[in-house]
């Protein structure tokens, strides 16, 4: 199964349950023309790859020596695993550092900046009755949000912005070796700035805390972070703005008050999470997996959709967290708290403004950007009836 087809990002359900009916939890697929890897797509085997780092470690070194050149499918495979050269490394000094600087972030300010954020943007839109809201919303929001958070200046952020864009879809090595040396410089920049001054952002926390990490380490950590933290958090807004307008049942029970918004995201993070496939591990030697043996410096990667709809844990969602969206184990992501006070007031901001909004084109017209990865609208266009700009708060 190649996962990077249009065919597949057309329509994963159904090569999900083909995937299951041909080849049970672990399917041979490929990432990217050329690259091969084990998806896991069986719940309670995917728990035992997560928290078992010593027989599944995240690091991709070996694996990567043995790739074609100007492999597309490098930035998220490495940067999921930054740091992770040293698993030692990472979890006695790196993964305490963002868990304890994530963990400082005062979630009411947060969701402040987070209407201070959206109310701009929906203003921009709100009196043309129509709107893409990844381009209009969801993206800009998360990006001001998550440079603010981060602690990099509108101009730092813009830059890195734009290079994370061109690393997504690098067309080749040079482009990208030239890109991610631009995105290094930016980050770096960043942290001498704050070294001087320092504030209660995520990159002043890093440099104060106690691991003592270098400026090189702490901007591996911010690449992270970064790329973590931006396009799966836009494309968890769309695709929940998309199951309320999209799924009938759903969208009734939000509008008697029988479910809320965050039973949306919930939802989105069972059925359509935006990091649809994660959580790559590298065995070093051979592994039994469900009577079957994984390769060596072989990649295995945790689909979260296929192990979340996984028919021997099914069962009923609703208060239900147990998914797999955010990964699980010792690398699980850091940062749920925070992304879920983004996502749901983005969305309560947005409801709250545009009630009546609806889909501008049939559901099945909507088109998917391909990606072995994420679960990523190309574009939401919706319409609604015309509202009045309301008053811009201040952070
Ligand atoms: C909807 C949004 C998000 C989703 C679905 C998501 C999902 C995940 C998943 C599945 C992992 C596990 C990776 C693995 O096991 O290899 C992870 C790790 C991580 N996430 Fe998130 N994440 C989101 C938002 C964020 C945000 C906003 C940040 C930071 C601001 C962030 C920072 C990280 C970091 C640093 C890791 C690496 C953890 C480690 O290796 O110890 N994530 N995330």
């Amino acid at each position: 199964m190649k996962l990077y087809s249009p065919e597949f990002t057309a329509d994963p359900r159904t090569a999900y349950d083909r995937m299951r009916s041909e080849h049970g939890h672990l399917v041979p697929v490929e990432v990217a023309a050329g690259v091969s890897a084990t998806l896991v797509i069986g719940y309670r085997a995917a728990l035992r790859i997560l928290s078992d780092p010593d027989r599944f470690p995240a690091d991709p070194r070996a694996w990567e020596s043995s790739l074609p050149e100007n492999c597309p499918v490098l930035p998220i495979m490495e940067w999921g695993t930054i740091g992770s050269g040293a698993e030692e490394e990472h979890r006695t000094r790196y993964r305490p550092a963002y868990l304890e600087t994530l963990r400082a972030v005062d979630l009411f300010t947060l969701r402040r900046e987070v209407e201070a954020a959206a109310v701009p943007l929906i203003n921009e839109f709100c009196s043309a009755g129509k709107a893409d809201l990844l381009d209009q919303f969801a993206v800009p929001l998360t990006v001001r949000v998550v440079n603010n958070l981060l602690g990099l200046s509108q101009e730092v952020g813009e830059r890195v912005f734009d290079a994370m864009a061109v690393l997504r879809d690098a067309p080749d090595e040079e482009t990208s070796d030239r890109y991610n040396q631009r995105l290094t410089g930016d980050l770096l920049e960043a942290v001498s700035a704050k070294r001087s001054e320092l504030g209660t952002d995520v990159i002043s926390r890093l440099i104060s805390h106690p691991a003592g990490l270098d400026d090189a380490e702490i901007v591996a950590q911010l690449a992270v972070l970064y790329a973590r933290g931006s396009e799966p958090t836009w494309n968890l807004i769309v695709n929940t703005v998309l199951l309320m307008l999209t799924d009938k049942q759903f969208h009734d029970d939000l509008l008697a008050g029988a479910l809320t918004v965050r039973d949306a995201i919930d939802e989105v993070l069972f059925v359509n999470p935006p990091l649809a496939n994660s959580c790559t591990r590298f065995p070093r030697q051979p592994q039994l997996v469900e009577n079957e043996w994984v390769p060596a410096d072989h990649p295995v990667i945790i689909s979260s959709t296929g192990c979340n709809s996984d028919p021997a844990v099914a069962g009923d969602r609703i208060g239900n967290r147990s998914h797999l969206a955010w990964g699980a184990g010792s690398r699980s992501c850091p940062a749920q708290s925070v992304t879920l006070v983004i996502v749901q007031e983005a969305l309560d901001q947005l409801l709250d403004v545009l009630p009546e909004i609806e889909l501008a084109i049939p559901a099945d017209q909507l088109e998917w950007r391909p990606s072995a990865f994420h679960r990523a609208p190309a574009a939401v266009p919706v319409i609604f009836p015309p509202a009045l700009p309301l008053a811009v708060p201040t952070p």
